[in-house]
């Protein structure tokens, strides 16, 4: 029945959905060129805004390049743990002191640095093109980007995401390194491979926080002292334990 629950295909969905976790620990394992084929024909279909399909791929798999990736991220992580000293300690992101500077992806079997070219922005109207032309390339990067994880996912295979690797200094050296041609924006890099980690638990936000029937329920609006007690004890905690 159109709708049901229960159908066969919403339960195999809703099973990779749930089963797809982010993992930071690899086992330096290969991944093979049918493994990257099955992946690429998954994301293949994935939407975007005016079927623009504005992703391309570089796969990498060579080891010295995964390395060079994990320098040029580590790189750019000491500055990052610098600004975040400016905030006040107990509102750092990894608590008083930054962890030891690690970059375990590099053993990920793949790394999959996602390119968008904004070229094609053309494909839209030209008021979208001017008005969402960048939200849209940004948004269709992200939809593939989530696609690969859950295809990752559905294969059996862990799956990192890499999100500084849009940073500017970041896309700047990996355009540099893997000779990626202007005008391409580098959006994100999807490192997945075999893992022995069972993820936790993980805080999944209920149907009724996030849920208002036919109006915003005014009574559910968070104050800001609500939204920093929030972070402070559901989300923050769960970072500690994978930083
Ligand atoms: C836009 C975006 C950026 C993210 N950036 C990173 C990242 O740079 N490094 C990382 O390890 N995880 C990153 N994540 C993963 C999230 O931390 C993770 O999805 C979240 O904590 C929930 O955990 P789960 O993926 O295991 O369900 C990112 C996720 C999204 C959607």
């Amino acid at each position: 029945m159109s709708g049901s629950a229960t159908s066969s295909t919403y339960q195999a969905l809703v099973q990779v959905l749930q089963n797809r976790r982010s993992i930071r620990q690899f086992r330096p394992e290969p991944i093979a060129d049918e493994t990257i084929r099955a992946l690429v024909e998954a994301v293949r279909y994935t939407p975007s805004a005016g079927n623009a399909q504005p992703w391309e791929f570089i796969v990498v798999r060579d080891e010295t390049t995964k390395r060079r990736i994990g320098d040029i991220y580590l790189e750019q992580l000491k500055q990052k743990n610098r600004l975040e000293m400016l905030r006040r300690p107990e509102w750092r992101f990894f608590g008083a002191e930054p962890p030891p500077l690690r970059a375990g992806f590099v053993q990920a079997g793949v790394l999959i640095v996602v390119i968008g070219d904004p070229r094609l922005a053309d494909a839209y109207p030209l008021r979208t093109k001017v008005d969402k032309g960048r939200q849209h390339l940004i948004s269709s990067l992200s939809n593939v980007v989530v696609t690969l994880h859950y295809a990752a996912a559905a294969l059996g295979l862990a799956s990192q995401y890499l999100s500084d690797s849009g940073s500017p200094e970041m896309e700047l050296y990996l355009k540099d390194l893997l000779g990626i041609p202007e005008p391409y924006r580098v959006y994100e890099t999807v490192c997945i491979g075999h893992t022995d980690v069972k993820p936790s638990s993980r805080y999944v936000k209920a149907f009724d926080e996030i849920v208002h029937l036919e109006r915003f329920d005014a009574g559910r609006f968070k104050t800001e002292e609500q939204i920093e007690a929030h972070i402070r004890e559901k989300l923050r905690p769960a970072f500690k334990k994978v930083l």
